[in-house]
Protein backbone atom coordinates (compact mmCIF):
# COMPACT_ATOMS: atom_id res chain seq x y z
CA UNK A 1 0.00 0.00 0.00
CA UNK A 2 1.20 3.55 -0.99
CA UNK A 3 0.64 6.58 0.44
CA UNK A 4 -1.96 8.54 -1.28
CA UNK A 5 -1.44 10.83 -3.67
CA UNK A 6 -3.39 14.39 -2.71
CA UNK A 7 -4.08 17.13 -5.02
CA UNK A 8 -3.83 20.85 -3.87
CA UNK A 9 -6.38 23.40 -2.81
CA UNK A 10 -5.62 25.79 -5.86
CA UNK A 11 -7.75 28.45 -4.43
CA UNK A 12 -4.80 28.42 -1.43
CA UNK A 13 -2.49 29.17 -3.92
CA UNK A 14 -4.42 31.71 -4.91
CA UNK A 15 -5.00 33.10 -1.71
CA UNK A 16 -1.15 33.16 -1.24
CA UNK A 17 -0.61 35.29 -4.49
CA UNK A 18 -3.80 37.47 -3.40
CA UNK A 19 -1.82 37.92 0.08
CA UNK A 20 1.41 38.87 -1.76
CA UNK A 21 -0.46 41.27 -4.19
CA UNK A 22 -1.82 42.90 -0.68
CA UNK A 23 1.35 42.91 0.92
CA UNK A 24 2.84 44.85 -1.90
CA UNK A 25 0.23 47.43 -1.54
CA UNK A 26 -2.60 46.55 -3.95
CA UNK A 27 -6.14 46.58 -3.08
CA UNK A 28 -7.34 42.90 -3.24
CA UNK A 29 -11.05 41.79 -3.00
CA UNK A 30 -10.88 38.48 -1.33
CA UNK A 31 -13.97 36.22 -3.15
CA UNK A 32 -11.79 33.17 -3.14
CA UNK A 33 -12.90 31.43 0.00
CA UNK A 34 -16.26 31.11 1.47
CA UNK A 35 -14.92 32.97 5.18
CA UNK A 36 -17.15 35.32 6.10
CA UNK A 37 -15.69 39.60 6.72
CA UNK A 38 -17.96 39.85 9.62
CA UNK A 39 -15.98 37.97 12.75
CA UNK A 40 -17.52 37.03 15.40
CA UNK A 41 -20.91 38.11 17.46
CA UNK A 42 -19.97 40.54 19.69
CA UNK A 43 -21.28 39.03 22.75
CA UNK A 44 -19.19 36.13 21.77
CA UNK A 45 -16.53 38.20 21.50
CA UNK A 46 -16.85 39.85 25.11
CA UNK A 47 -17.42 36.43 26.54
CA UNK A 48 -13.93 35.42 24.98
CA UNK A 49 -12.06 38.61 26.67
CA UNK A 50 -13.39 37.78 29.96
CA UNK A 51 -13.04 34.22 30.97
CA UNK A 52 -9.42 34.82 29.74
CA UNK A 53 -8.90 36.40 32.51
CA UNK A 54 -10.94 34.07 34.68
CA UNK A 55 -10.35 30.21 33.19
CA UNK A 56 -7.48 27.96 33.56
CA UNK A 57 -7.92 26.72 29.64
CA UNK A 58 -7.31 23.01 30.18
CA UNK A 59 -8.51 20.12 28.49
CA UNK A 60 -12.02 20.97 28.63
CA UNK A 61 -15.81 19.73 26.28
CA UNK A 62 -18.36 21.83 27.40
CA UNK A 63 -21.45 20.41 28.96
CA UNK A 64 -23.45 23.71 28.48
CA UNK A 65 -22.19 23.83 24.23
CA UNK A 66 -23.48 20.18 24.17
CA UNK A 67 -26.53 20.62 25.67
CA UNK A 68 -27.17 23.67 23.30
CA UNK A 69 -26.25 22.11 20.23
CA UNK A 70 -28.38 19.07 21.65
CA UNK A 71 -31.51 22.05 22.09
CA UNK A 72 -30.89 23.13 19.11
CA UNK A 73 -31.87 20.29 16.72
CA UNK A 74 -35.16 20.10 19.06
CA UNK A 75 -35.99 23.51 18.19
CA UNK A 76 -34.41 23.34 14.76
CA UNK A 77 -35.67 20.28 13.24
CA UNK A 78 -37.77 18.43 15.54
CA UNK A 79 -34.98 15.95 16.46
CA UNK A 80 -34.25 14.26 19.53
CA UNK A 81 -30.13 14.25 19.96
CA UNK A 82 -28.47 13.48 23.53
CA UNK A 83 -25.26 15.39 24.48
CA UNK A 84 -23.75 11.86 24.48
CA UNK A 85 -23.79 11.79 20.99
CA UNK A 86 -22.02 15.24 20.25
CA UNK A 87 -18.71 15.33 19.66
CA UNK A 88 -17.04 19.01 19.79
CA UNK A 89 -13.73 19.48 17.49
CA UNK A 90 -11.76 22.41 16.00
CA UNK A 91 -14.34 22.30 13.15
CA UNK A 92 -16.01 20.62 10.82
CA UNK A 93 -12.48 19.37 9.11
CA UNK A 94 -11.59 17.05 12.09
CA UNK A 95 -15.42 16.01 12.31
CA UNK A 96 -15.32 15.10 9.05
CA UNK A 97 -12.08 13.04 9.52
CA UNK A 98 -13.91 11.82 12.75
CA UNK A 99 -17.24 10.40 10.90
CA UNK A 100 -15.02 8.47 8.74
CA UNK A 101 -12.46 6.71 10.96
CA UNK A 102 -15.83 5.52 13.07
CA UNK A 103 -17.72 4.42 9.78
CA UNK A 104 -15.87 2.58 7.15
CA UNK A 105 -12.46 0.44 6.70
CA UNK A 106 -9.75 1.08 4.56
CA UNK A 107 -10.61 0.70 0.87
CA UNK A 108 -14.23 1.42 1.24
CA UNK A 109 -15.83 2.99 -1.15
CA UNK A 110 -17.78 6.98 -0.68
CA UNK A 111 -19.41 7.80 -2.85
CA UNK A 112 -19.96 11.82 -3.41
CA UNK A 113 -20.90 14.73 -5.88
CA UNK A 114 -19.05 16.28 -8.34
CA UNK A 115 -18.60 18.96 -7.92
CA UNK A 116 -17.84 19.26 -4.15
CA UNK A 117 -16.06 20.22 -1.61
CA UNK A 118 -12.19 19.90 -2.08
CA UNK A 119 -11.64 18.37 1.15
CA UNK A 120 -14.15 15.76 0.41
CA UNK A 121 -12.14 13.70 -2.45
CA UNK A 122 -8.83 14.72 -0.56
CA UNK A 123 -9.87 13.19 3.01
CA UNK A 124 -11.21 10.26 1.64
CA UNK A 125 -8.07 9.40 -0.48
CA UNK A 126 -5.45 10.21 2.48
CA UNK A 127 -7.77 7.95 4.54
CA UNK A 128 -7.30 5.27 2.27
CA UNK A 129 -11.30 5.01 1.39
CA UNK A 130 -12.03 5.30 -2.27
CA UNK A 131 -14.02 8.25 -3.90
CA UNK A 132 -16.28 7.64 -6.19
CA UNK A 133 -18.05 10.96 -7.86
CA UNK A 134 -21.18 10.89 -9.31
CA UNK A 135 -21.14 13.66 -12.05
CA UNK A 136 -24.07 15.61 -10.99
CA UNK A 137 -24.52 18.42 -13.46
CA UNK A 138 -26.68 22.01 -13.69
CA UNK A 139 -30.10 19.72 -15.03
CA UNK A 140 -29.39 17.96 -11.46
CA UNK A 141 -28.96 21.73 -10.33
CA UNK A 142 -25.40 19.95 -8.86
CA UNK A 143 -26.94 17.57 -6.35
CA UNK A 144 -27.05 13.77 -5.82
CA UNK A 145 -30.40 11.97 -6.47
CA UNK A 146 -31.42 8.43 -4.77
CA UNK A 147 -31.56 7.86 -8.65
CA UNK A 148 -27.63 8.21 -9.44
CA UNK A 149 -27.46 6.80 -6.07
CA UNK A 150 -28.89 3.49 -6.72
CA UNK A 151 -27.22 3.33 -10.32
CA UNK A 152 -23.79 2.25 -8.08
CA UNK A 153 -23.04 -1.30 -8.58
CA UNK A 154 -21.83 -2.58 -6.56
CA UNK A 155 -23.57 -0.04 -3.86
CA UNK A 156 -20.91 1.87 -2.29
CA UNK A 157 -20.16 1.67 2.04
CA UNK A 158 -20.99 5.40 2.15
CA UNK A 159 -22.18 8.47 0.73
CA UNK A 160 -21.38 12.31 1.66
CA UNK A 161 -24.15 14.67 1.43
CA UNK A 162 -23.96 18.57 1.36
CA UNK A 163 -27.16 20.59 1.49
CA UNK A 164 -26.63 23.51 1.35
CA UNK A 165 -23.67 22.40 -1.02
CA UNK A 166 -20.11 23.73 -1.67
CA UNK A 167 -19.62 25.18 -4.22
CA UNK A 168 -22.71 25.47 -5.91
CA UNK A 169 -25.20 26.22 -3.08
CA UNK A 170 -27.65 24.37 -4.21
CA UNK A 171 -29.90 22.75 -1.86
CA UNK A 172 -31.54 18.77 -1.80
CA UNK A 173 -35.00 19.03 -1.93
CA UNK A 174 -37.39 17.22 1.18
CA UNK A 175 -38.78 14.59 -1.31
CA UNK A 176 -35.16 13.86 -3.10
CA UNK A 177 -33.49 13.78 0.90
CA UNK A 178 -36.66 11.34 1.73
CA UNK A 179 -35.81 8.99 -1.52
CA UNK A 180 -32.06 9.20 -0.56
CA UNK A 181 -32.56 8.11 2.88
CA UNK A 182 -34.96 5.46 1.92
CA UNK A 183 -32.59 3.97 -0.56
CA UNK A 184 -29.63 3.75 1.92
CA UNK A 185 -31.21 2.13 4.36
CA UNK A 186 -32.25 -0.60 1.83
CA UNK A 187 -28.71 -1.15 0.66
CA UNK A 188 -26.66 -0.63 3.88
CA UNK A 189 -25.43 2.84 2.91
CA UNK A 190 -23.85 4.87 5.61
CA UNK A 191 -24.55 8.56 5.36
CA UNK A 192 -22.45 11.70 6.25
CA UNK A 193 -24.01 14.96 5.74
CA UNK A 194 -22.01 17.85 6.05
CA UNK A 195 -24.26 20.72 7.43
CA UNK A 196 -21.92 23.24 7.99
CA UNK A 197 -24.11 25.79 5.42
CA UNK A 198 -27.14 25.33 7.60
CA UNK A 199 -28.98 28.36 8.59
CA UNK A 200 -27.67 30.18 5.27
CA UNK A 201 -30.37 29.53 3.37
CA UNK A 202 -33.00 32.11 0.76
CA UNK A 203 -35.68 29.37 0.09
CA UNK A 204 -36.66 28.48 3.47
CA UNK A 205 -35.80 26.16 6.42
CA UNK A 206 -33.63 23.22 5.27
CA UNK A 207 -33.73 19.86 6.35
CA UNK A 208 -31.47 18.12 8.51
CA UNK A 209 -30.48 14.17 7.67
CA UNK A 210 -31.38 13.56 11.27
CA UNK A 211 -34.96 14.42 10.51
CA UNK A 212 -35.13 11.48 7.87
CA UNK A 213 -32.58 8.96 9.41
CA UNK A 214 -31.33 9.24 12.62
CA UNK A 215 -28.80 6.57 11.74
CA UNK A 216 -26.94 9.05 9.52
CA UNK A 217 -23.66 11.15 10.89
CA UNK A 218 -23.93 14.80 11.09
CA UNK A 219 -20.72 17.23 10.59
CA UNK A 220 -21.49 21.05 11.48
CA UNK A 221 -19.48 23.89 12.40
CA UNK A 222 -18.92 27.70 14.16
CA UNK A 223 -17.12 28.54 10.83
CA UNK A 224 -19.97 29.67 8.11
CA UNK A 225 -23.55 30.77 10.10
CA UNK A 226 -21.60 31.70 13.36
CA UNK A 227 -18.95 33.83 11.69
CA UNK A 228 -15.84 31.92 13.91
CA UNK A 229 -14.08 30.20 10.87
CA UNK A 230 -10.59 30.96 13.02
CA UNK A 231 -12.13 30.08 16.42
CA UNK A 232 -11.92 26.30 15.08
CA UNK A 233 -14.93 24.94 16.58
CA UNK A 234 -17.48 22.25 14.93
CA UNK A 235 -18.96 19.07 15.95
CA UNK A 236 -20.08 15.73 15.32
CA UNK A 237 -23.05 13.74 15.71
CA UNK A 238 -23.02 10.73 15.49
CA UNK A 239 -25.74 7.84 16.46
CA UNK A 240 -26.13 6.00 19.72
CA UNK A 241 -24.29 2.86 18.49
CA UNK A 242 -21.38 4.69 17.89
CA UNK A 243 -20.58 6.85 20.48
CA UNK A 244 -17.87 4.06 21.79
CA UNK A 245 -16.09 4.66 18.46
CA UNK A 246 -16.35 8.18 18.42
CA UNK A 247 -15.29 8.29 21.94
CA UNK A 248 -11.98 6.08 21.16
CA UNK A 249 -10.94 8.08 18.37
CA UNK A 250 -11.39 11.80 19.61
CA UNK A 251 -9.12 10.62 22.99
CA UNK A 252 -6.35 9.25 20.43
CA UNK A 253 -6.63 11.21 18.16
CA UNK A 254 -7.76 15.11 18.37
CA UNK A 255 -8.66 15.68 22.28
CA UNK A 256 -10.20 18.99 22.66
CA UNK A 257 -11.20 22.28 20.92
CA UNK A 258 -9.76 25.32 22.03
CA UNK A 259 -11.66 25.76 25.86
CA UNK A 260 -12.39 30.02 24.65
CA UNK A 261 -13.93 28.86 21.58
CA UNK A 262 -16.30 26.64 23.57
CA UNK A 263 -17.05 29.39 25.79
CA UNK A 264 -17.74 31.57 23.05
CA UNK A 265 -19.51 29.65 21.01
CA UNK A 266 -22.12 28.71 23.63
CA UNK A 267 -23.10 32.51 23.57
CA UNK A 268 -22.50 32.89 20.27
CA UNK A 269 -26.10 30.61 19.61
CA UNK A 270 -28.01 33.51 21.20
CA UNK A 271 -26.87 36.30 18.70
CA UNK A 272 -29.55 35.35 16.54
CA UNK A 273 -29.99 39.06 15.28
CA UNK A 274 -26.64 39.76 14.66
CA UNK A 275 -25.98 36.48 12.97
CA UNK A 276 -29.77 36.88 10.97
CA UNK A 277 -27.75 40.45 9.64
CA UNK A 278 -25.25 38.69 8.14
CA UNK A 279 -27.74 36.15 6.24
CA UNK A 280 -29.72 39.21 4.88
CA UNK A 281 -26.34 41.10 3.52
CA UNK A 282 -25.22 37.63 1.95
CA UNK A 283 -29.59 37.75 0.68
CA UNK A 284 -28.49 41.49 -0.58
CA UNK A 285 -25.18 40.14 -2.06
CA UNK A 286 -26.75 37.10 -3.95
CA UNK A 287 -29.39 39.07 -5.49
CA UNK A 288 -26.47 41.34 -6.77
CA UNK A 289 -24.23 38.96 -7.81
CA UNK A 290 -27.64 37.41 -10.06
CA UNK A 291 -28.22 40.52 -11.14
CA UNK A 292 -24.93 42.13 -12.27
CA UNK A 293 -23.52 38.57 -13.70
CA UNK A 294 -25.13 38.68 -16.71
CA UNK A 295 -23.52 41.97 -18.01
CA UNK A 296 -20.08 39.69 -17.37
CA UNK A 297 -21.49 37.28 -20.13
CA UNK A 298 -21.93 34.92 -17.18
CA UNK A 299 -24.92 33.28 -17.33
CA UNK A 300 -24.62 29.36 -17.15
CA UNK A 301 -25.07 29.46 -13.11
CA UNK A 302 -27.49 27.56 -10.78
CA UNK A 303 -28.82 30.29 -8.40
CA UNK A 304 -27.86 29.79 -5.81
CA UNK A 305 -30.43 28.26 -2.50
CA UNK A 306 -27.95 28.91 0.25
CA UNK A 307 -23.95 29.12 1.48
CA UNK A 308 -22.33 32.00 -0.31
CA UNK A 309 -21.04 30.82 -3.66
CA UNK A 310 -21.77 30.98 -6.97
CA UNK A 311 -20.04 28.01 -9.75
CA UNK A 312 -20.58 29.49 -12.78
CA UNK A 313 -19.68 28.02 -16.01
CA UNK A 314 -17.22 29.97 -17.82
CA UNK A 315 -16.10 27.46 -20.64
CA UNK A 316 -17.10 29.99 -23.39
CA UNK A 317 -14.04 31.88 -21.84
CA UNK A 318 -11.43 29.22 -21.15
CA UNK A 319 -10.85 25.72 -20.51
CA UNK A 320 -8.22 26.71 -18.08
CA UNK A 321 -9.77 28.03 -14.89
CA UNK A 322 -6.55 28.45 -12.91
CA UNK A 323 -4.94 30.29 -15.06
CA UNK A 324 -8.57 32.53 -15.90
CA UNK A 325 -8.91 32.81 -12.12
CA UNK A 326 -4.96 33.84 -11.47
CA UNK A 327 -4.93 36.47 -14.39
CA UNK A 328 -8.23 37.99 -12.97
CA UNK A 329 -6.14 38.42 -9.89
CA UNK A 330 -3.26 39.91 -11.12
CA UNK A 331 -5.32 41.99 -13.18
CA UNK A 332 -8.09 43.39 -10.80
CA UNK A 333 -7.24 42.42 -7.92
CA UNK A 334 -9.87 40.18 -6.89
CA UNK A 335 -9.56 36.61 -6.23
CA UNK A 336 -11.86 33.77 -7.19
CA UNK A 337 -11.43 30.08 -6.57
CA UNK A 338 -10.81 28.04 -9.77
CA UNK A 339 -13.36 25.15 -10.31
CA UNK A 340 -10.65 22.77 -10.57
CA UNK A 341 -10.80 22.10 -6.84
CA UNK A 342 -14.15 21.18 -7.00
CA UNK A 343 -14.34 18.70 -10.36
CA UNK A 344 -10.83 17.51 -10.99
CA UNK A 345 -12.86 15.98 -14.41
CA UNK A 346 -15.16 19.26 -15.77
CA UNK A 347 -13.54 22.22 -13.06
CA UNK A 348 -11.52 23.68 -15.90
CA UNK A 349 -14.14 25.63 -17.50
CA UNK A 350 -15.66 26.69 -14.02
CA UNK A 351 -15.13 29.13 -11.41
CA UNK A 352 -15.92 30.23 -7.95
CA UNK A 353 -17.17 33.22 -6.45
CA UNK A 354 -17.88 33.61 -2.79
CA UNK A 355 -19.97 36.63 -1.88
CA UNK A 356 -19.12 36.00 1.79
CA UNK A 357 -17.90 39.87 1.50
CA UNK A 358 -19.42 43.46 2.12
CA UNK A 359 -21.64 44.35 -0.26
CA UNK A 360 -19.63 47.65 -0.94
CA UNK A 361 -16.55 45.19 -1.33
CA UNK A 362 -18.81 43.20 -4.29
CA UNK A 363 -20.14 46.43 -5.81
CA UNK A 364 -15.89 47.43 -6.03
CA UNK A 365 -15.48 42.95 -7.03
CA UNK A 366 -18.23 44.19 -9.83
CA UNK A 367 -16.99 47.18 -10.92
CA UNK A 368 -13.31 45.71 -11.81
CA UNK A 369 -14.66 42.47 -13.36
CA UNK A 370 -17.05 44.01 -15.95
CA UNK A 371 -15.00 45.46 -18.17
CA UNK A 372 -12.08 42.98 -17.59
CA UNK A 373 -15.02 40.19 -18.60
CA UNK A 374 -15.45 42.03 -21.68
CA UNK A 375 -12.04 42.09 -22.39
CA UNK A 376 -12.00 38.18 -21.96
CA UNK A 377 -15.20 37.98 -23.98
CA UNK A 378 -13.50 39.85 -26.82
CA UNK A 379 -10.03 37.69 -26.38
CA UNK A 380 -12.34 34.26 -26.27
CA UNK A 381 -13.84 35.28 -29.80
C1 LIG B 1 -18.59 22.16 2.71
C2 LIG B 1 -17.54 22.46 3.73
N1 LIG B 1 -17.33 21.57 4.71
C3 LIG B 1 -16.37 21.78 5.63
C4 LIG B 1 -15.58 22.91 5.59
C5 LIG B 1 -14.50 23.09 6.64
O1 LIG B 1 -14.98 23.90 7.64
P1 LIG B 1 -14.28 24.14 9.05
O2 LIG B 1 -13.73 25.53 9.01
O3 LIG B 1 -15.38 24.05 10.04
O4 LIG B 1 -13.24 23.12 9.25
C6 LIG B 1 -15.79 23.87 4.61
C7 LIG B 1 -14.96 25.10 4.56
O5 LIG B 1 -15.07 25.91 3.67
C8 LIG B 1 -16.81 23.64 3.65
O6 LIG B 1 -17.06 24.49 2.65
Amino acid sequence: MTVPRIDPFHAVTLSTLAHRLAAEGRDIVHMEFGQPSTGAPKAAIATAHRVLDSDSMGYWESPPLKARIARHYQETYGVTVTPEQIWLTCGASPAFVMALLCCFPVGARVALARPGYVAYRNTLRALHLEPVEIPCGPDARFQLSAAALAALDPPPAGVILASPANPTGTVLSAGEMQAITALCRARGIRIISDEIYHGLSYVGPVRSVLQDEPEALVVNSFSKYFSMAGWRLGWLVVPPALIDAAQTRVGNMFLTPPSLSQHAGLVAFDCREELEGHVRMYRRNRDLMLERLPALGVSRIAPPDGAFYIYADIGHLTQDSLAFCTRLLTETGVATAPGLDFDPVEGNRFMRFSFAVSTDRLEEALARMTPWFARAHEDAR
